[in-house]
């Protein structure tokens, strides 16, 4: 009913063509316009108006939004007599989830209030997709900011709303991860995965282990083109994120209600951390193996300087995994989560946990010993020991693990999320076994993917248009309602393989990201297609103007 009251008003809207048309991505629970077309000015003296407490972060965010973009602020107070206003306030709104918000804009001003901090942000960003988007390179600095009236009532259908980054393919400078946290702001997302350890580089400072960072952040070139390339550029890759800068971007992304979690891979995609310490491997002494058509090669550098584990330079799984015989490997990741787990106050802790070949503990004796020991039948019970001690670890420093799909092979740990990515069977098995699920799967979230039928750039292969995008609901048809109700919601993942830089990062999460923030906000019952295509003809020009 709620819909067809809404698009009655919307034909009014076009029929008249007075109304100036809301176009706010992701799609509101309930947006009402009037029939007349009244407009709120938005200008130097209007004031904005704490009403409630612990508001400043809000009025912070549109007070630099509004500088950046329009080239003035408004002036922050507690109570005002005037209705050139927009006020902020709390309310207690009825939604199971925090984040709801309503927001209203009429003849007495601007009205947001939310149901937590959080719902009051949403309803400024709201706000901020009502401004007219000025052009790309002209900064509006004389326009009228008139914001037409309006009510809307809003909340979010699920708890996990992510965007993932892959800064171990490639690496990326704070300033773009901050732009990043912004674009995942914008579309009302509320978390980060970084992933931030590869086979390719280790991009987080760990003081007990420098070589992590002083070699495990490097490698001395890059295949050329894709897989399996056609030779190497020989150029130096890399770089990582100091302790200090992890700490400032995850106040960053708190100051915009963004939760930041940490992926620190195991026991697969170690290559850069054997790289630094080689003991690490079941084989130290081994060389790296590199893919079979050995586009990738070990340097004359590294042959000088007696090294026989390298940086990986070219893309896919590799063999050389961490030991899981020896008692040092996990005394080193210890280490490294007791370093890690400050950094970021989220609840959950990723330890990755796909794409582990079983080859070398196949043929290792200390892998076998303790296999031996604790009565395991094969590898994939080892590796789910491997989880289950890590999991007992991070659950004793109160993190909840989360690992990919394949930590359901050989047992799931006690209290561990599962992230489907190879498509939805992995998350409906945990959700069947009552473990929380992120979905993402390949098809339709992985960003990695193309968009465009005749992509002209260089991607991984598969083809997600944002059509599918679109249409999909994270919660398979196979679950029962009750069993529906472990699936915390969904993210798309970004590998950055054919990603080298920021603007191609950008070119592949665009515009698919606003497709996913109405998946994951509006819900089946709120997404129109024929609404969201008119309402992305704004929406990229917005993305045009931040970019
Ligand atoms: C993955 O894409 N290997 C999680
Ligand atoms: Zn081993």
């Amino acid at each position: 009913m709620r819909n067809i009251t809404f698009s009655l008003l919307l034909v009014f809207t076009v029929i008249t063509g007075s109304a100036q048309s809301v176009h706010i991505i992701p799609q509101p629970v309930s947006v009402k316009q009037p029939r007349i077309a009244a407009r709120f000015p938005v200008t130097p003296s209007t004031v904005l108006v704490l009403e409630g407490s612990n508001l400043e972060n809000s009025a912070r965010y549109l007070n630099e939004y509004l500088q950046q973009f329009y080239l003035f602020k408004l002036k922050i107070v507690s109570t005002t007599t005037s209705k050139n206003a927009i006020r902020l306030n709390y309310e207690r709104l009825d939604n199971e989830l925090p984040g709801a918000y309503t927001m209203t804009v009429d003849g007495k001003g601007v009205y947001i209030a939310g149901d937590n901090e959080e719902g009051v942000f949403y309803g400024i960003q709201t706000l901020i997709q009502l401004l007219p988007v000025p052009d790309a390179r002209l900064k509006m600095r004389l326009a009228k900011l008139n914001l037409p009236y309006v009510s809307i009532q809003d909340a979010p259908r699920f708890e996990y709303r992510g965007m993932h980054l892959d800064a171990g393919r490639h690496f990326f400078p704070v300033s773009f991860i901050k732009k990043y946290i912004d674009y995942l702001a914008l579309h009302k997302l509320n978390t980060f995965h970084w992933h931030l350890t590869e086979d390719q580089g280790w991009r987080i400072e760990i003081k007990k282990y420098p070589e992590l960072t002083q070699t495990g952040a490097w490698r001395n070139g890059t295949i050329l083109g894709k897989y399996p390339g056609t030779g190497n550029d020989n150029t130096r890759h890399g770089g990582y994120y100091t302790q200090e800068e992890i700490k400032e971007v995850v106040q960053y992304a708190k100051s915009r209600y963004i939760d930041v979690i940490p992926e620190i891979e195991m026991p697969g995609h170690s290559s850069a951390a054997i790289a630094a310490y080689p003991s690490l491997s079941c084989f130290p002494d081994e060389p790296t193996a590199f893919s079979a058509d050995r586009v990738a090669r070990k340097t004359a550098e590294e042959q000088k300087n007696g090294r026989v584990k390298i940086v990986q330079e070219t893309w896919g799984v590799f063999e050389d995994v961490y030991c899981a015989g020896k008692e040092s490997t996990f005394e080193f990741l210890q280490n490294v989560i007791d370093e890690v787990i400050p950094l970021f106050p989220s609840k959950y802790f990723h330890i990755g946990g796909d794409e582990c070949p079983k080859t070398h503990w196949k043929k290792c004796p200390a892998c076998q010993l303790r296999m031996k020991e604790n009565n395991l039948k094969d590898e994939h019970e080892l590796q789910s020991y491997f989880v289950q001690r890590v999991e007992k670890y991070l659950n004793s420093r109160g993190k909840t693990l989360i690992g990919w799909d394949e930590i359901l092979e050989g047992g799931l740990a006690p209290n561990a999320v599962v992230m489907s990515w190879r498509g939805e069977t992995g998350g409906i098995e945990a959700a069947k076994q009552k473990h929380g699920v992120i979905m993402t799967p390949g098809n339709p979230v992985y960003f990695d993917h193309s968009q465009n039928k005749n992509e002209d750039s260089i991607t991984i292969g598969g083809y997600n248009p944002i059509e599918k995008v679109y249409a999909w609901d994270p919660v398979p048809k196979e679950l029962s309602a009750e069993e529906g109700k472990y699936i915390l919601g969904a993210q798309a993942n970004v590998w950055t393989e054919y990603m080298d830089n920021p603007k191609k990062v950008e070119y592949m999460i665009f515009p698919r990201m606003a497709a996913l923030s109405e998946v994951l906000w509006s819900g089946q019952k709120n997404k129109k297609w024929e609404l969201f295509e008119k309402k992305l003809a704004v929406q990229l020009k917005r993305y045009a103007l931040w970019r």
